[in-house]
Parts: C-alpha cells; sequence; structure tokens
C-alpha cells in the first residue's frame, strides 16, 4: 500500500542493517522519538515483522537489499523518497566479521566481508547523497573500536578501519552541503555479530543511544565520532 508523502513532515532515517542488533535497536529508539524509518537489510521478513512493530507502512517501510548490489541500494533509496518524500538521515550499518588470523578465515569469506563492509557502505553513501543534500541531511556510519585501532590477523579491523577514513574523506567530500557526518564506533556488542554471544558487553541499545545523540544534536553541530567500550572492556 502507498503512502500520501504529504501526509507526515516527520523526519526520515534510513537504516542498513537493520534486521537485527545495532540497526533494529537503532529503529526502535527513532521510531520512538518520532522518526519514520527506512529498514532495510536481506531478511525482508525480519524487517516486516519490525516494520509492523514500529507502526506500520505510515511510519516505517522495510526493503529488501543486499547492500554489495548496486541496483537494489539505489531501488532502495527510490522507494524511500517515494514513499516518504525525503531522507533526512541514513544510517550505513550493515556488515559482518570473521576469525582473526591470516590463515584462519577463507578467501571467499574475506570477498563478502569487504564487499558488504566496505564496498557496501560506500554504495550506500553514494546513493544517498542527492536525497541527503537535498534535506541537508545526517550520514551516519558503523565502524568499530577495531577501525582505530588493528587487531592481529583481523581483515574485520581492516575493513572497519576503511569505514573509519570513509566517514572522514565524506566529511571533507561534503564539507558546505550541510549534510553532518557521523562516524559511531562501538567496542563490544551482545548481538548476532558473535556465534558465541559475549558477556559484559554492551547492549544494542546501548549504541542506539549513541546514534540518537549525534541525531538529535542541532543542525550546526556535527558530531564526528562517537566511540563507546563497556567499561570491562580494556582493548
Ligand atoms: N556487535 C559488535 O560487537 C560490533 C562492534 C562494533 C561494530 N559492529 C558493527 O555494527 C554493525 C551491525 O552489527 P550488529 O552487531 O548489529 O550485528 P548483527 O545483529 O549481526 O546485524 C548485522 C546486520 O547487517 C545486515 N547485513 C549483513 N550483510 C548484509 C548485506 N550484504 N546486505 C544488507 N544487510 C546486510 C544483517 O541483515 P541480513 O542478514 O538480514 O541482511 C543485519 O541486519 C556491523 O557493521 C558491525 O560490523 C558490531
Amino acid at each position: 500500500m502507498s503512502n500520501d508523502p504529504s501526509a507526515s513532515t516527520d523526519r526520515v532515517l534510513l537504516i542498513t542493517g537493520a534486521s537485527s542488533g545495532i540497526g533494529a535497536a537503532t529503529a526502535r529508539r527513532a521510531a520512538a522519538a518520532g522518526w519514520r524509518v527506512v529498514l532495510a537489510a536481506r531478511s525482508l521478513e525480519r524487517l516486516q515483522a519490525l516494520a509492523a512493530e514500529l507502526g506500520g507502512a505510515q511510519r516505517a517501510l522495510a526493503v529488501r537489499c543486499d547492500v554489495t548490489d548496486w541496483q537494489a541500494q539505489q531501488h532502495m533509496v527510490e522507494l524511500a523518497v517515494g514513499e516518504f518524500g525525503q531522507i533526512d538521515a541514513a544510517f550505513a550499518n550493515a556488515g559482518f566479521g570473521g576469525p582473526r588470523g591470516f590463515q584462519n578465515d577463507t578467501p571467499e569469506h574475506w570477498r563478502e566481508m569487504v564487499l558488504t563492509n566496505v564496498y557496501g557502505a560506500a554504495l550506500t553513501l553514494r546513493a544517498v547523497i542527492p536525497a541527503l543534500t537535498a534535506s541537508r541531511g545526517h550520514l551516519l556510519l558503523t565502524s568499530s573500536v577495531a577501525g582505530r585501532r588493528a587487531l592481529p590477523g583481523s581483515m574485520y579491523s581492516c575493513t572497519k578501519h576503511a569505514v573509519t577514513a570513509m566517514g572522514e574523506a565524506a566529511r571533507q567530500d561534503l564539507h558546505g552541503t550541510g549534510i553532518r557526518v557521523t562516524l559511531i564506533e562501538p567496542g563490544m556488542v551482545d548481538t548476532p555479530f558473535f556465534e558465541n554471544r559475549p558477556t559484559s558487553a554492551l547492549q544494542a541499545d546501548d549504541v542506539a543511544r549513541a546514534v540518537l545523540f549525534a541525531l538529535s544534536e542541532p543542525p550546526h553541530v556535527d558530531v564526528n565520532e562517537i566511540l563507546v567500550r563497556p567499561t570491562a572492556q580494556a582493548g
């Protein structure tokens, strides 16, 4: 069912990786704060269930999107603008990890990880810039503590360093457009990211609150980075 885009002027947040963990928690926090949300990931049924929970078609749009697919990313943005009329913020959050040790992961898994974490985030950035330019909006990217300090044998850490660089590169490139850029750099978070769920970790909602903090600052304040660890995390 199609919405009348003029029916609401509430701001619109697009989130990739919204079917789980940090993305889903951010969607819940944002919806509670009055944002309309566009929920993107590959697991459409989970996105649809979350969209229903967050108020249905007037408030939340579920879009199947594999972030490694440029056409899918363009389609995601077209749907979002078509249904809601605008995108005020985009959170490039989709990603996954892998085992440490350069001998311990397969080349195929590395390829998927680099394509998702780095190329996928770059495609999201590229796809949303026109809409964010129109709205003088806000771009957020999920990097990691692992994007700030190298972890031994971690290709994942390499991908997150690339995302950290992408955030600063985007900030400089978008200077003068009014678009703000925020890097979210969590330490360990208890999500399905881990096969064996960690103890003494952050909860996804802890990171969601950090995202909402950056989003709720006034337009002249650009929170460039938020690095947040669980108190129990040393490194
Ligand atoms: N958990 C941590 O300790 C931690 C710490 C620092 C940073 N991070 C980062 O936080 C982000 C979210 O992770 P999480 O902890 O919330 O893990 P999660 O619960 O496993 O969520 C990962 C999300 O990414 C989506 N995704 C994966 N591949 C995708 C693809 N090709 N296209 C579209 N969506 C894709 C997944 O959805 P589908 O499978 O449905 O596509 C899912 O919604 C990631 O970038 C991760 O690297 C996590």
